[in-house]
């Protein structure tokens, strides 16, 4: 590092700030002011947990209209839009014919994939809809060699990729096999504007941790009600790994089955997920990336099974070869997508992906940058605390030399906003972390701190099987030296609270973003935190595209 004399400007702008979160920054207090990050960091700040909300989040069960199939034969149903890498192309999704489960050691027959064809008619009038793209199919099983276990085969999932769009405009489609009458409705989607500095998706949803609850259904309505033209979900996405073969459900993960002789899932969860989402993600473009529960292990190790069926990911079209990390722009916005629950230290093909795929962003054209993954770096709650060191050790370098504006993530299951930090240290320089596993699943909310008396977790206890290893040892420096947990709000938390709800980023030009966060129990007027994120390029370098030189300015 080094740029920066900023010790001497943390205690200036510390007790600069604690004046403006005193007038503005309340949560109950509220002025027309709202804070930025040049006014931080800020002084950490936590909202209490409202004991009302102590109540469960339980299921949407299997008759619940929303879940339940609604199409005949091989019409399409749980249809989704999700982005290529550029504005102009995006991937239609969606599955025909019913899924199948054995439970009497009868083999199932899966679906022939091939039986339906996989067609989306579009155009920028509703009619005609004058063109017409062709896609794959595929069917995926998802199979237990134990006495007593089902097995599941779904029914045939299509992904269409339009291409030759125009930018920031509106396209309807319809999907489906027209050679057998079975064409859906028509829906509509607005592409990306173009990539530039002066053009951005005017509101983007970033939720986390959502399951398949009544709290879930809160929160899709919300996103509705935003009117987002682009959605994230930063992974932890049906919770049907909660579920025995059986369709028995429990609410917790660790706790639950202990003699099945595999972690069991009831994957018609995921098709209730499906037509559950489809009114938000049938107009709405959804970015997802893995979480733990997608993780989904069955016959032969297999993992990820679902999730990498389901989904259509700009994979190919971002250089990567995998479904577990990829990128994307939207407007002056690039999008990285990375996966901590397969191989990234520096000589995986991941890492050497990012390598490139960062080197080729031209900040000229997209000034944003955002990384986005499921468990998070910086977290102060006492839930997977400071889990996914291994993780930050090997990448958090590499995405603080590209000056990485924001990074997203989900998993513990509430709301964290950090203050600018690089490796523990508050820097102007570094991403705002913000943490949205807050979507209303049925596990536990996160409510506890690790900096609670009582509350740090053993570090023996922490290690998760399917990161990728523990690397989180005691702090050498700083306020917390010589200790696993401070002892105190730390630093690098500006704002924390134990409520469901999501996010909306809106960025409004190449230096400024505002970003809200939704809590559930107040009406969508209302928010729970809100703040600028601002860009200095001018006094945070860039390592800018190829030329591995250091730009002081952009
Ligand atoms: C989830 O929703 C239930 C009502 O369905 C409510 O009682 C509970 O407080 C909600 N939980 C949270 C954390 O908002
Ligand atoms: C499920 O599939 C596995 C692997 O093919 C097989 O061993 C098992 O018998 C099947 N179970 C049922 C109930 O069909
Ligand atoms: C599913 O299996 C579990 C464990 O064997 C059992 O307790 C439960 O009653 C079963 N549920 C149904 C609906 O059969
Ligand atoms: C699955 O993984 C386990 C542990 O890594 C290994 O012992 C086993 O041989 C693997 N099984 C298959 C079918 O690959
Ligand atoms: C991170 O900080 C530690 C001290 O807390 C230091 O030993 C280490 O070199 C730093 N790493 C980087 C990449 O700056
Ligand atoms: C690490 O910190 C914990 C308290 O957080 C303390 O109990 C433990 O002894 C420390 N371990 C080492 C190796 O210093
Ligand atoms: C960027 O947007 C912010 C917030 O809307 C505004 O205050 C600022 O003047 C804008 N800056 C430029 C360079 O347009
Ligand atoms: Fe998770």
């Amino acid at each position: 590092m080094g740029f920066f004399n900023f010790g001497l400007q943390v205690v200036v702008l510390i007790s600069y700030c604690s004046f403006v979160s005193f007038v503005v920054y309340g949560n109950k207090i509220r002025s027309n002011v709202i804070p930025s990050t040049l006014d931080g960091p800020f002084e950490p700040r936590t909202v209490p947990f409202d004991v009302s909300l102590r109540g469960n989040a339980v299921d949407l069960t299997d008759d619940d209209p929303r879940v339940r199939r609604r199409v005949k034969g091989f019409q399409p149903e749980q249809i989704s839009v999700s982005l290529s890498a550029t504005y102009d192309s995006v991937w239609i999704s969606w599955i025909t014919g019913e899924f199948q489960m054995s439970n009497h050691n009868k083999n199932i027959t899966p679906l022939d994939p091939e039986s339906v064809a996989s067609v989306v008619r579009y155009g920028t009038l509703r009619n005609p809809l004058n063109h017409e793209a062709k896609g794959y199919s595929l069917v995926y099983s998802q199979l237990y060699p134990f006495e007593g276990l089902q097995n599941y085969t779904s029914g045939i999932i299509h992904h269409a990729r339009l291409t030759g769009l125009k930018p920031d405009k509106l396209y309807y489609y319809r999907c489906g096999d027209p050679s057998i009458g079975a064409l859906s409705d028509v829906y509509s989607f607005k592409t990306m504007p173009i990539s530039s500095p002066k053009s951005y998706p005017k509101r983007i949803a970033v939720m986390g941790d959502l399951g398949l609850t009544y709290n879930t259904s809160t929160t899709i309505s919300h996103v509705i009600s935003n009117k987002p033209q682009l959605a994230l979900l930063v992974g932890d996405v049906t919770y049907a790994n909660l579920y025995l073969t059986n369709g028995t459900g429990c609410d917790c993960y660790s706790c639950s089955f202990p003699n099945s002789p595999i972690h069991e899932t009831y994957q018609p969860r995921w098709d209730y997920w499906g037509r559950f989402m489809q009114p938000l993600v049938s107009k709405v473009p959804l970015m997802v990336v893995e979480g733990n529960h997608e993780i989904e292990k069955q016959v032969g190790n297999q993992t990820f099974v679902a999730y990498s069926s389901r989904f259509a990911f700009p994979a190919k079209e971002s250089g990567s070869s995998s479904t577990f990390y990829y990128s994307f722009n939207a407007g002056g916005i690039h999008f990285v997508m990375l996966g901590a629950y397969i191989a990234y230290h520096k000589s995986s093909d991941q890492y050497r992906w990012l390598e490139r795929d960062l080197a080729n962003v031209d900040r000229f054209v997209t000034p944003w940058l955002v990384a986005v993954w499921h468990p998070p770096w910086y977290s102060s709650y006492n839930a997977h605390y400071r889990e996914a060191e291994c993780m930050m050790a090997a990448m958090e370098e590499l995405l603080y030399s590209y000056a990485v504006d924001i990074v997203f993530n989900g998993h513990v299951h509430a709301y964290e906003r950090s203050n600018r930090v690089y490796n523990y240290t508050l820097d102007p320089c570094g991403p705002v972390h913000i943490v949205v596993g807050d979507g209303g699943n049925r596990e536990k909310m996160a409510v506890g701190h690790a900096d609670e008396p009582g509350n740090c977790p053993d570090p023996a206890t922490t290690p998760d099987q399917h990161i990728g290893g523990f690397c989180a040892l005691n702090f050498t420096t700083g306020p917390a030296a010589g200790q696993f947990c401070w002892d105190r709000q730390p630093d690098y938390s500006a704002f924390r609270e134990s409520s469901f709800g999501h996010g909306i980023l809106e960025v409004k030009n190449q230096t400024w973003a505002l970003w809200t966060w939704h809590r559930n129990q107040d009406s969508r007027s209302t928010v729970g935190d809100q703040i600028y994120i601002v860009r200095q390029p001018d006094k945070c370098p860039v390592r800018y595209k190829q030329t591995e030189r250091w730009f002081a300015s952009i």
